[in-house]
């Protein structure tokens, strides 16, 4: 297995849309989570969505206990996701800081729904539902944002907070991405 590199906005594959997983539990699909898991891992990363090392299939990752790049986040679960539905529980709307392994170097606040229910399947086919708010439901709108070829930058509507981590945030040790 291996870490990944990760492809950073302007590639054009981050714009495509996924393709759906036909097959769970198979080795492909096991090999391709083991690369996305040790490439999250290597870069500290809260997420990773397959299409960011160029796999253009409906597969996420994500999951955070206590991660510098997050210091203030709520733990969220180590998690598999595929093919992913998502519903909004409430139409309210919540601002929020955002950086993203294809957007190196930066941080926005980006508006996304609290309160969410998402549904799809683990790698083995086991369904997941699950009902969540505050950080593990900006998580999972932000990865499952890169299958329809959307990054969270898109999604800014106030770009004066938009920009480079060391620069917004001076006396805070961020020292990847
Ligand atoms: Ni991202």
């Amino acid at each position: 297995m291996a870490v990944r590199q990760v492809l950073r906005m302007g590639d054009r594959r981050l714009l495509e849309r996924a393709k759906p997983i036909e097959k769970f539990d198979t080795p492909e699909l096991h090999a391709l989570l083991a690369d996305m898991q040790d490439t999250m891992a290597d870069l500290d990363g809260a997420g990773l969505a397959a299409p960011q090392i160029g796999v253009g299939l409906q597969v996420v990752i994500f999951g955070i206990e206590q991660n510098p790049r997050y210091p203030d986040a709520d733990a969220v679960p180590q998690t598999v996701l595929i093919n992913p539905t998502l519903t909004a529980l409430a139409p309210e709307m919540e601002d929020g800081w955002e950086g993203c392994l294809s957007v190196p170097g930066m941080r926005g606040v980006v508006p996304r729904f609290a309160k969410l229910r998402y549904q799809g399947f683990d790698q083995y086919g086991n369904p997941i539902d699950r009902s969540v708010d505050g950080f593990h439901a900006r998580v999972v709108q932000h990865e499952c944002d890169h299958l329809i070829g959307v990054l969270y930058p898109m999604r800014i509507r106030d770009f004066s907070s938009f920009g480079f981590t060391e620069e917004l945030f001076p006396d805070e040790d961020i020292t990847d991405d």
